[in-house]
């Protein structure tokens, strides 16, 4: 059990990568905090989670984007679990348009929701982390590598590994260690609508991803597995982006 009574927050956890990680962590002993856009279907999730692996759940509506919403979160979080262990920001969106036809709203919806929730979430939830906490940002291999229609995508995700640096750089002095996961093409809800056989032809190990490959990185960057590792993106895209 790598995470034995820890207490983690995973942003954007009712679906997707963000729901993977959580039950990876639930199953290695995590207490958890399910934040997403919908409460219901966080209470369903945290209701399941709490079930099957024995854990504390709590389930909280949030938009990652509004600081007000944030900071509430945290606070109940932090209220009901005296600490927090492990943040992973994995809330995002990413809505295709050309550059040429981007507008400013969908430029700074992207932004905000992929990149300025990094600043709002951490800030708040680093105010109840002790030394040999962590934090863990879903960037992308879009950080790395150009996808046409994604600039806004793109921007915030490498955006996003600078942050982490940074954020790796300040937050070592607390004995906060911070990095990034770069996951490639992931079967999720959000990409179902994505052609991914197309894609195929750029993975060397010849298969689309799965939430589960993101969440054992993420399990190994959570646990003191990796207690001498900050500021590094941990790239999990079946080798995509080595050619
Ligand atoms: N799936 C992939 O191929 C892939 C690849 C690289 C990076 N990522 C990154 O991984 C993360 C998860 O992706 P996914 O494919 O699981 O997405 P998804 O669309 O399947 O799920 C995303 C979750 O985030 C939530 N969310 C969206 N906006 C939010 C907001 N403002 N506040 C709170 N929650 C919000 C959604 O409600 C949803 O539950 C994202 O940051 C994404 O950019 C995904």
């Amino acid at each position: 059990m790598l995470l034995k009574n820890k207490i983690a927050i995973v942003t954007g956890s009712r679906m997707g990568i963000g729901l993977s990680i959580a039950e990876e962590f639930a199953k290695d002993g995590a207490n958890l905090v399910i934040a997403d856009l919908d409460l219901k279907d966080c209470q369903k999730v945290a209701t399941q989670l709490k079930k099957k692996y024995k854990i504390k759940t709590l389930a909280v509506k949030c938009d990652v984007s509004k600081k007000n919403q944030v900071d509430d979160m945290v606070k109940i979080a932090a209220k009901q679990f005296k600490r927090i262990d492990i943040l992973v920001n994995n809330a995002g969106i990413y809505p295709f348009t050309d550059f040429t036809k981007l507008t400013e709203t969908e430029w700074d919806k992207v932004l905000d929701i992929n990149l300025k929730s990094i600043l709002l979430v951490s800030q708040a939830a680093v105010k109840h982390m002790k030394p040999g906490s962590n934090i863990i940002n879903l960037s992308s291999i879009a950080g790395f590598i150009a996808f046409p229609g994604l600039v806004h995508y793109c921007a915030s995700k490498s955006g996003m590994i600078g942050m982490t640096k940074v954020m790796a750089l300040e937050l070592g002095k607390k004995k906060i260690r911070v990095n990034a996961i770069a996951p490639g093409i992931i079967e999720t809800p959000g990409t179902k609508g994505i052609n991914k056989k197309a894609m195929l032809a750029n993975v060397p190990l010849g298969r689309t991803g799965k939430p589960l490959d993101i969440a054992k990185a993420a399990l190994f960057l959570a646990s003191d597995m990796a207690d001498y590792i900050t500021g590094h993106t941990l790239v999990v895209d079946g080798g995509w982006i080595t050619h």
